[in-house]
């Protein structure tokens, strides 16, 4: 979707603001799915097994290491949301996750990432070859998932997605080292690449409980306002936080050259600076203390800040979304996730 459409579907939407304090706690929201989780996560358990050793060794690598499981919550708080009595959510949520935990093991070899949830890169100890098929092994084994809820109409809908995130990704490494990439191009990549499982999950939830179609299409629009948020968001972690607090390396978009919205910005607002970004990212020259400088600018001209107030607009996108649902403790949680996908450290 380009970014007119975005702002169609936004322009579109009259919903009243919600209240403005809601506070970036995800508690509530994992409290209300705890029960639905346990099911998740037995079934993520049951269904990454295979008699073949590599594969549940290379998975549960991964998958042990926790990662915020954000997309399966996502997936069962639109069903309960839309008032699901049926479990067909939790065959989405677990085959949801399967599918994100396979893009990070592509994603991982296509970024050369070495650190993923605080553990070494699956890629750098079974080799990038393994960590490959794995991640395929797991998009297969959540279609399998899908197809056993018999709902054709959430099957494509993620299947579709699926999809639309490899394009995104390739999209993306097609654009590296490009100094003249735009917000535009930007926002079409993360609306391919992180949006649209974020949509995806949602809007499949809504789609299992048997919502009707304004709720189905309110829930799409709030995941993908929602992937975006959370994208810029990780985008300007990636120069402001640290390996530490990430449990992934920051600076990794810099090294690839990835032109995310903080580069972007501040590309824009620093020109007397064109040298240095032609040499690290129109040549790929990049040497020690490269990063550093290029954090320093990123600071001094405000592109972070500026970066973070996309993804507030973002943010607001998704909880006024959420306006067709009566106020009650699951729409404040996803309210409160919204706030959280900005606010984030992690
Ligand atoms: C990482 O997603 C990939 C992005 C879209 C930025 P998460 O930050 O949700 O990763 P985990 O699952 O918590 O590790
Ligand atoms: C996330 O992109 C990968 C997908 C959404 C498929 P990033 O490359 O920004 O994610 P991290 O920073 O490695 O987690
Ligand atoms: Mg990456
Ligand atoms: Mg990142």
């Amino acid at each position: 979707m380009d970014s007119a459409n975005l702002e169609t579907v936004r322009a579109g939407n009259n919903a009243p603001a919600p209240a403005k304090d809601v506070k970036a706690d995800v508690n509530a929201l994992v409290a209300l799915c705890a029960d639905d989780m346990a099911d998740v996560n037995a079934l993520i358990l049951e269904r990454m097994q295979s008699d073949v050793p590599t594969i549940p060794a290379l998975a549960e690598h991964l998958i042990s290491a926790g990662g915020k499981r954000l997309r399966p919550l996502l997936c069962v708080a639109a069903a309960r949301l839309c008032g699901s009595d049926n479990q067909h959510h939790h065959n989405l949520s677990a085959a949801v996750e399967f599918i994100h935990t396979a893009t990070l093991l592509h994603d991982d070899v296509v970024d050369s990432s070495s650190l993923r949830r605080g553990k070494v890169a699956a890629h750098l100890i079974w080799g990038a070859p393994s960590s490959v098929l794995v991640g395929d092994f797991l998009f297969a084994r959540a279609f399998e998932l899908m197809v056993e809820t018999g709902n054709l109409r959430a099957l494509g809908i993620l299947s579709k997605a699926s999809a639309v995130i490899t394009q995104g990704e390739v999209m993306q490494l097609s654009k590296a080292f490009d100094l003249n990439l735009t917000q535009t191009d930007y926002i079409e990549i993360i609306s391919a690449k992180t949006a649209a499982l974020f949509s995806a999950a949602s809007e499949s939830g809504a789609v299992a409980a048997g919502a009707e179609e304004a709720r189905v299409q309110a829930l799409y629009d709030y995941g993908l306002y929602l992937g975006l948020a959370f994208q810029i968001r990780d985008d300007v972690l990636d120069y402001e936080s640290s390996a530490e607090a990430l449990g992934k390396n920051a600076g990794d978009d810099f090294a690839e050259g990835k032109s995310t919205l903080p580069l972007i910005l501040a590309m824009q607002a620093t020109q007397d600076e064109a040298d240095f970004w032609a040499r690290v990212i129109g040549r790929r020259e990049q040497k020690a203390g490269d990063f550093a400088h290029a954090q320093r600018l990123m600071r001094g001209c405000g592109a972070l800040e500026a970066a973070r107030q996309v993804a507030e607009g973002y943010a607001k996108a998704a909880r006024d979304a959420l306006g067709v649902f009566a106020p009650g403790p699951w729409r404040e949680a996803l309210e409160a996730l919204a706030v959280y996908s900005v606010e984030r450290k992690v």
